[in-house]
């Protein structure tokens, strides 16, 4: 990976401010009430940049970042493999106006080992995405906090691609009485209904043909369940046969509510309380995750 201090070059000609150290973040935004940030891993797509626009318009300054999270990859994920594209990303950022990047090193963020760490409830940390990757949820909430403490941001972006994430960062931000506001960004697609993500990447020429079938089968659900079919775990059940028909190791394929992501009960199917349609599955080695609210 190319070094972020690479772009400190004084005859750099970027106007948008590359930072890696927190005490100098601070200089830099001092005294800012509007700033809007965006987090990242880096490797960006247009789904990273739409949110980067939808900032925009919610603040002033637009403040992103930059950091592959060890803490929230477990021992057998793609930490080491996963996609570390500065220079390129540096480019798309100041295109999109961004004001600072902040890009702090492992160091610069974990100056020593990261002890303190935020613990969501199990009831929302521990389920779908949290019941395959354990301590991901420890590792993103830690990490959003520190994140958040560094920017001060007044909103921040995050996206529903991310549904369970997104809905872990809102209650954080609730319960610890965070000054910053959530706002969520609607899923960017491929035209083939693809949700883009960083690990598309891994995906072979014949995978990435097969990828939109996950998309399709949540649509498909969708559509039976707004045409009356309440059969929850039948549709579940049917998708994840379908999709494992397909070579595909699906994990979960779930229905829940929007508001809690608990399983809707009877009740709030009779009463059409806003649902979602949550997925992940492996194709081949890569692992995708997508949803569909209904
Ligand atoms: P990363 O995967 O880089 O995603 C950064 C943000 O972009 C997240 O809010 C994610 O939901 C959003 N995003 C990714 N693909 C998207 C798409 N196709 N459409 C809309 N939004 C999309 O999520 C993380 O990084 C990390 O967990 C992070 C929050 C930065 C903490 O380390």
């Amino acid at each position: 990976m190319v070094s972020p201090t690479y772009y400190l070059d004084p005859l750099s000609t970027l106007s948008m401010k590359i930072i890696t150290c927190i005490e100098e973040l601070r200089d830099q935004l001092r005294g800012q009430l509007r700033t809007a940030f965006v987090p990242t891993m880096g490797n960006l797509h247009e789904g990273h940049l739409s949110l980067i626009r939808l900032a925009k318009r919610h603040g002033d300054p637009v403040v992103a970042s930059i950091f592959v999270n060890r803490l929230q990859f477990g021992p057998n994920e793609d930490f080491d493999k996963y996609p570390r594209t500065f220079e390129a990303d540096v480019a798309k950022l100041e295109k999109e106006g961004v004001y600072v990047l902040f890009a702090p090193t492992e160091k610069d963020l974990y100056p020593e080992p990261q002890e303190f760490r935020i613990q969501p409830p199990d009831s929302l940390g521990n389920m779908l995405e949290g019941e395959f990757r354990p301590g991901f949820f420890v590792g993103v909430s830690t990490v959003v906090l520190k994140l958040f403490s560094c920017v001060q941001p007044r909103v921040a972006v995050f996206g529903k691609k991310d549904y369970q994430q997104l809905m872990v960062i809102r209650n954080m931000s609730k319960q610890l009485a965070l000054p910053t506001e959530i706002i969520a960004a609607e899923t960017f697609r491929s035209d083939d209904g693809l949700a883009l993500s960083s690990r598309n990447m891994y995906l072979s020429e014949q995978e990435r043909a097969e990828a939109p079938a996950l998309f399709k089968e949540l649509n498909q659900i969708a559509s039976a369940i707004r045409s009356g079919h309440l059969n929850i775990a039948e549709l579940e059940k049917a998708a994840m046969a379908e999709l494992t028909r397909r070579n595909w190791k699906p994990d979960y394929i779930s229905i829940r509510k929007q508001a809690n992501l608990q399983a809707p009960s009877a009740d709030d199917l009779a009463q059409q309380s806003p649902l979602v349609v949550v997925a992940a599955a492996k194709l081949g080695t890569t692992r995708l995750i997508d949803n569909l609210e209904i």
